[in-house]
């Protein structure tokens, strides 16, 4: 083996380890919250109920109000500038709007920058689902300082706390990212 290969295989081996690790932990926390929930429900199997079909993307600012932590935390994650890695040339690239905007394809997802800003980039709908529906809910709530434990239960199962099935995953396998090649004039990892 050559010594850039070597490197390469080094480097391509090491991130896939570093997200296998990542995966691990999101698996054993998601095991772990929801052994929690299912003691604190008393039911011994509580897979987390599906929220209502149907609901509308939103944005983040309509998420801001009632999650205003969150959405701090968000604006500082590099999942809310995955749109600003497009550049002007990819912006409109179906190819890419699948995974570096919100809801893309859907009737109510990111259709371009101008009309639909909010969705642009990893947003909190992209993990959490769409959540119209969510937010109706919730807005009797607005004003209570304290939740009953129906109350909240209300406002919880009315979102997922994550998508089901392999959400992060989808956008973050190494065969889907190949598929339609980081361009290379935009790589900043050689
Ligand atoms: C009117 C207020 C309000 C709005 C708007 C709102 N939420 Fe919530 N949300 C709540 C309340 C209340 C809860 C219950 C838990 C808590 O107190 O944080 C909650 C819980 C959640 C949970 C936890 C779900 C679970 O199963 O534990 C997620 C995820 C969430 N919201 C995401 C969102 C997203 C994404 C948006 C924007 C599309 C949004 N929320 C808009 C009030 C709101
Ligand atoms: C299947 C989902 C998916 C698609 C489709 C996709 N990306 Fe990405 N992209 C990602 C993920 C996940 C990352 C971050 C992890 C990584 O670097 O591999 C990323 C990272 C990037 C980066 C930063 C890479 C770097 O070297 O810093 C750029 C630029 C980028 N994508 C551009 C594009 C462009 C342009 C397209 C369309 C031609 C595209 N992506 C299509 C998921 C996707
Ligand atoms: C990249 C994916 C991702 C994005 C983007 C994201 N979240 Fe989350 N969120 C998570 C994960 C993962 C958890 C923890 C789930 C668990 O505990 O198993 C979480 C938890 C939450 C919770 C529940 C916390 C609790 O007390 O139970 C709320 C509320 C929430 N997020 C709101 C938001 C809002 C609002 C945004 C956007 C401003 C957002 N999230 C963006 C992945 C994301
Ligand atoms: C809609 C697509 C999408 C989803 C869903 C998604 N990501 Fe990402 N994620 C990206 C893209 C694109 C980047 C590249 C950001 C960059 O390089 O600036 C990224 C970056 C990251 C990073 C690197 C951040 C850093 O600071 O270096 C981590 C870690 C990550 N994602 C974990 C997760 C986890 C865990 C989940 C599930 C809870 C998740 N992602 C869900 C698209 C996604």
């Amino acid at each position: 083996m050559s010594k850039a290969t070597k490197t390469v295989f080094g480097r391509t081996f090491l991130s896939v380890a570093c997200f296998a690790l990542i995966v691990v932990v999101m698996a054993i926390g998601s095991m772990w919250f929801n052994t929690a929930q299912a003691q604190e429900s008393g039911d011994a199997a509580a897979p987390e109920s599906p929220p209502p079909e149907g609901q509308e993307y939103l944005g983040t600012k309509r998420c801001a109000p009632c999650h205003f932590e969150h959405f701090m935390s968000w604006k500082k994650d590099k999942h809310a500038k995955t749109f600003e890695l497009l550049t002007k040339k990819y912006e409109k690239d179906e190819k890419c709007l699948e995974c570096h905007s919100t809801g893309y394809g859907e009737a109510t997802g990111f259709k371009d920058i101008k009309s639909t800003p909010t969705l642009a980039g990893t947003t909190c709908e992209s993990c959490h689902g769409p959540g119209s529906i969510h937010e109706e809910v919730c807005k009797p709530f607005a004003k209570v300082k304290k939740l009953t434990p129906e109350q909240e239960k209300i406002a919880r199962d009315s979102i997922w706390l994550l998508l089901p099935g392999t959400i992060c995953i989808s956008c973050h396998t190494q065969k889907a990212h190949q598929k339609t090649e980081t361009p290379k004039e935009l790589q900043t990892k050689k």
